[in-house]
C-alpha cells in the first residue's frame, strides 16, 4: 500500500495521521516510546563522527520525532523542539536569540511567568525589556530601538483577550530585523497559523489543549527555516528535553484535539452569549463575540475560537469574585486550561504597566470544558447570583 500524503486533506484527517509512519514500526499504529539516554553506534568511527540518525536520548528519539513532525505539518515550520512545559517553550527561544545589550519588546497582556523571566533572568543578564499595548498594530515601529531582537506577542492576550495584529506587528518588527515569537497557545495551530502571518517562532503550551487531560507538562517551539538553525542549538544547548511518556501522550492528544476544540468552542461561545445577557455582567471578553473589540482582527485572521474567556462584573470588587467562585460546584478553581473540565479564577492585573483597563468590576477567566452547556450554564448561574448577594 502506498503512503498517503494527508497534507491537502480536512484537519481532522491530518490530526489522525501525522507525526509517524506504521510501516516504520512494524506496521504498528502508534510509534514506540522511547525511554533513553545512550544510543550505541556500531564501530569507533561512527562513534568519533557521530554518523548515524539517532546519537544521545537529549537530542532527540522516534518518539520526540513524531511529535515535532506532526507540529510541523500543523504548523508549517521548518523544525520544532520539544520541551518540558509551556513556560519553557517561551524561556528556551528567548534564550536562544537574546544576548547582552539587546532589547525584547513584549506585549503587556503577556502570560504572567513570562514577564517574571523576563524581569528577572533576561534583566539579570543585561538584556533591556519593554512592554507594548496589545493595540499598538503597525505603532510598535515607534518602540523599535536599534538593538530590539526580538518582538514577543501573544493574541488573544492572556486573561483579558485583546486581539493583537500580528501582521502589522509582524512586518514593523522585520523592516527593523528583529525576530518575531507568538506564544499562540490560546488558538492551538488549528485555528490560527503565526508562521502564515508574518511570524518566525511560535509557541504553544502543549499542556492545554494537545494533551487536553489536565495530566501533564509539555511545551513545543516552531520555527521557520531562517530561525531554526538558531532555536534548535540553543535548545541542544540547555539540554532542556521532555521525557518520552510525557511527548508520547501529546502525541496521542492530537489525534482528537479537532474534535474537542470544536466541542469547546461551541460550549464557550454559547455560554458567551448567554452571559452577555446575564444581570450583573458588564462584558464578556470573548474575541469571537461581535460585541469585542478585537472581532475584526479575530474574524480575519483566525478560523476559529478555544474555549477559554473572561467576564467582567458590572461592579463589587474580590469578595463579589470570591463569592462568585465559591459558589461554582462544577467549574474547579485552579489554573491552567485546555482539559476537558471547566476552571474558573479571579484574573489578576496588578503587574500590568500599559494594558490595565478600567474594567467595570472584578475578572472572572472561565475554561469552558466538555461538559454538557446546560449543566455550565446553571452553575455559573448560582455563583451570579452568590456575587450579586455578596455585600461589601
Ligand atoms: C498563554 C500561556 N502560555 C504558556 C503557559 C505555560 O504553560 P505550562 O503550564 O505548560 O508551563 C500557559 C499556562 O497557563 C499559558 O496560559
Amino acid at each position: 500500500m502506498a503512503k498517503r500524503d494527508y497534507t491537502e486533506m480536512g484537519i481532522n484527517t491530518r490530526l489522525a495521521h501525522a507525526g509517524n509512519d506504521p510501516r516504520d514500526y512494524f506496521g504498528f499504529v502508534n510509534p514506540p516510546v522511547v525511554h533513553a539516554s545512550t544510543v550505541l553506534f556500531p564501530n569507533a568511527a561512527t562513534l568519533a563522527a557521530r554518523a548515524q540518525k539517532y546519537t544521545y536520548g537529549t537530542r532527540g528519539t522516534p518518539t520526540t520525532d513524531a511529535l515535532a513532525n506532526a507540529i510541523d505539518e500543523l504548523e508549517g515550520s521548518a523544525g520544532t523542539i520539544i520541551v518540558p512545559s509551556g513556560l519553557a517553550a517561551v524561556t528556551v527561544p528567548l534564550l536562544a536569540f537574546l544576548s547582552a545589550g539587546d532589547h525584547v519588546l513584549i506585549v503587556d497582556s503577556v502570560y504572567h511567568p513570562t514577564r517574571n523571566f523576563a524581569d528577572t533572568m533576561l534583566k539579570r543578564l543585561g538584556v533591556e525589556v519593554d512592554y507594548y499595548d496589545p493595540h499598538v498594530g503597525a505603532g510598535i515601529a515607534a518602540l523599535m530601538k536599534p538593538n530590539t531582537k526580538v518582538v514577543f506577542t501573544e493574541s488573544p492576550a492572556s486573561n483579558t483577550f485583546e486581539m493583537q495584529d500580528i501582521p502589522a506587528i509582524a512586518k514593523a518588527a522585520h523592516e527593523r530585523g528583529a525576530v518575531v515569537m507568538m506564544d499562540n497557545t490560546w488558538a492551538t495551530p488549528l485555528y490560527f497559523k503565526p508562521l502564515d502571518h508574518g511570524v518566525d517562532v511560535s509557541i504553544h503550551a502543549a499542556t492545554k489543549y494537545p494533551a487536553g487531560h489536565s495530566d501533564l507538562l509539555l511545551g513545543t517551539v516552531s520555527a521557520n527555516a531562517a530561525s531554526w538553525e538558531r532555536l534548535h542549538q540553543g535548545f541542544l544547548t540547555l539540554g532542556c528535553c521532555a521525557a518520552p511518556d510525557d511527548v508520547y501522550q501529546v502525541l496521542r492528544g492530537l489525534r482528537t484535539m479537532g474534535v474537542r476544540l470544536e466541542r469547546h468552542q461551541e460550549s464557550a461561545l454559547d455560554i458567551a452569549r448567554w452571559l452577555e445577557k446575564q444581570p450583573g455582567v458588564a462584558r464578556v471578553l470573548h474575541p469571537g463575540l461581535e460585541s469585542h473589540p478585537g472581532h475584526a482582527i479575530w474574524k480575519r485572521d483566525f478560523s476559529g475560537a478555544s474555549g477559554i474567556f473572561s467576564v467582567v462584573f458590572s461592579g463589587g470588587g474580590q469578595k463579589q469574585a470570591h463569592a462568585f467562585l465559591d459558589a461554582l460546584e462544577i467549574f474547579g478553581l485552579g489554573y491552567s486550561w485546555g482539559g476537558y473540565e471547566s476552571l474558573a479564577v479571579h484574573v489578576f492585573l496588578g503587574d500590568r504597566v500599559v494594558a490595565k483597563g478600567p474594567y467595570e468590576g472584578p475578572i472572572l477567566r472561565l475554561q469552558i470544558g466538555l461538559e454538557n452547556v446546560e449543566d455550565l450554564k446553571a452553575d455559573i448561574a448560582k455563583g451570579l447570583a452568590a456575587a450579586a448577594a455578596a455585600k461589601d
